[in-house]
């Protein structure tokens, strides 16, 4: 059982490490500069929202993810900043594909 454990853990490492080949990392980073994410979000540092690592911490192994995370970046919604309600930013473009790769991009951090 415990064996089991240390391969499933290390199954894991080994797929999370992966390249996803399918991403396109600069087209993601672009977009949420453009989109103005990082006025509130970092890669790797909670700013006034959480770190795109973080996030991807919170979802990883979930199902739902890509759903809604795809959902929140896409539809606006209101946030809480320093105790005030503000806008969360939607994905400043119309095209799918590229919504979904930035969502795989946080979801791989
Ligand atoms: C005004 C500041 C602000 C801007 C701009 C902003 N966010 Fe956020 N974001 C937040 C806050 C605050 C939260 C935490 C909300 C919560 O947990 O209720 C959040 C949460 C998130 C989450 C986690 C959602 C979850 O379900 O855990 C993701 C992913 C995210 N934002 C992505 C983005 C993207 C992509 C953009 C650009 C399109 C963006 N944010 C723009 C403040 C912002």
């Amino acid at each position: 059982m415990k064996r089991f454990g240390v391969i499933a853990l290390a199954m894991a490492a080994a797929i999370h490490s992966l390249p996803a080949l399918a991403m396109d990392a600069d087209a993601a980073d672009k977009l949420v500069r453009k989109s103005k994410c990082l006025t509130c979000h970092a890669v790797d540092k909670k700013k006034d929202g959480p770190s795109f690592k973080e996030s991807a911490d919170k979802y990883r192994g979930k199902p739902e993810a890509m759903d809604k995370l795809t959902k929140h970046v896409t539809v606006p919604s209101k946030v809480k900043v320093d105790g005030k309600e503000e806008d969360h930013e939607t994905l400043k473009t119309d095209d799918p594909a590229a919504v979904k790769n930035v969502v795989e991009w946080i979801l791989s951090r």
